[in-house]
Formats: C-alpha cells, structure tokens, sequence
C-alpha cells in the first residue's frame, strides 16, 4: 500500500496543496507520454517576468535507457539511490541571460513557480513528484550542450507512489518522517519587520 503525506495545516488549504509531498518511493508503472506533457502544459501557465516563461525543460522516461540513465548519471550519490526508479526524470533550465546578454533577473523565481504548477498538476493526476538540486550542475550543462545563459536549476524525479518498504534506509526512514514548516508567525509579519534575535 501507498503511503499519503497530507500536511497538517494550522489553517485550511486546498487539499492538492495538501497532498503534494516529496516522494521516493516510485512504482514500475510509466508516465503516459500524453500525461507528461499535460504536466509541462501546466507549468508553461505558470506567471512570470513580463510573460519571459524563461523555463526549460528536458526529460526522459526510464523506458528509455540511455536518455534516462545521461539524466541519472548527473544525479548527486544521496539521490541516486531512490531516484533510479522514478518513471521519468525532468531537468529544469533557466534562461538566465536574454540573447543579448542581459541578465533576466527573475528567472529563478520564475522557475520555481513553473515547476509547482508541475508538481500540482502531478499531484492532481495521481503523481508523485520529488524536486533535487542534489545533482552536478556542471556535468549536466556539459553533457546536455546548454547553451549560454541557460542554467540548470534542479531535476525532478516523478512517478507513481510504492509503499516506503521498497526504499533502502535512510531513505525509508525520510519517506516515513512527518512532514513539518515553520509556523506563520516566524515569516508573515504585519505591518512591520519583527527584528527579535529569535526571528533571524
Ligand atoms: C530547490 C530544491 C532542491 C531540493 N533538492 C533535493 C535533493 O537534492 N534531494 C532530496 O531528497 N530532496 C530535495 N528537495 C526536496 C526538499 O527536501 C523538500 O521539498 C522539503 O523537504 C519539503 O518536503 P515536501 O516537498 O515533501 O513538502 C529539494 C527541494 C527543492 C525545492
């Protein structure tokens, strides 16, 4: 059976919010081509800059050995180890730079909006999706020929979800803990900045 980490919120959140979590432990099922692609759809509806959409996308399902395993082969040793079985592994680029060389500055945040819209739409369709910047940034622009002004932001592992007890440890253990966030009062702040030591 699969195992569900739906967040314990002080206040109520829509429950695909809830429902998304960081996932290891992926089944043998794949992707739907068609459902893939619905993921990148929703991401490309995600805001940004001045409508820059400076998200990239590059991605392989495991069927598909050799693409599969140029992705797994970037991925750092502590994700490895899970993310091998992941259905489909994802790089997220950032266009950093416009052609001209200027430096799109909020591409970074724009990214990160992109991949939620991703990783909601996932969620809603029964996925499971883990973010990593565990990965070398270097190995993957290389091997990928990105081109200038393109950075690697982070690789997303996605699948459907399998029980814990098919993950090694320390992995199984990670899968098992709660999942946990600040409080509102350590971050949302009316009005003014609370400057108290405790806050920094
Ligand atoms: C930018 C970014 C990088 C991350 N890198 C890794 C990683 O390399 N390995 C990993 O296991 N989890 C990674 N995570 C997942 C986070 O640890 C996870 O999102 C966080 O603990 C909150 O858990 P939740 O997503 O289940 O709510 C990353 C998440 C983000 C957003």
């Amino acid at each position: 059976m699969s195992y569900l980490k739906q967040a314990q919120t002080g206040y109520p959140i829509h429950e695909l919010i809830k429902n998304r979590w960081s996932a290891r432990a992926f089944t043998a099922a794949p992707i739907p081509q068609r459902l893939l692609m619905q993921l990148f759809e929703a991401a490309s509806w995600s805001f940004s800059a001045s409508n820059t959409q400076p998200w990239r996308y590059l991605y392989a399902h495991h069927h598909d050995t050799a693409a599969f395993s140029k992705l797994f082969n970037c991925l750092a040793g502590g994700n490895q180890p899970w993310a091998k079985n992941a259905s489909a592994l994802v790089l997220a680029v950032a266009q950093t730079q416009t052609p001209d060389g200027k430096p799109q500055k909020w591409a970074m945040h724009d990214i990160g909006a992109a991949n939620m819209c991703l990783m909601l739409e996932a969620t809603a369709n029964g996925l499971v999706g883990h973010p990593m910047a565990g990965f070398d940034h270097q190995k993957a622009t290389t091997d990928f020929n990105l081109p200038e002004g393109y950075e690697p932001v982070v690789m997303i592992a996605l699948g459907y979800l399998d029980t814990p007890d098919t993950l090694i440890e320390p992995f199984k253990t990670r899968e098992l803990a709660p999942r946990t966030r600040k409080p509102l009062v350590e971050f949302v702040f009316q009005n003014e900045w609370n400057h108290a030591p405790s806050m920094l």
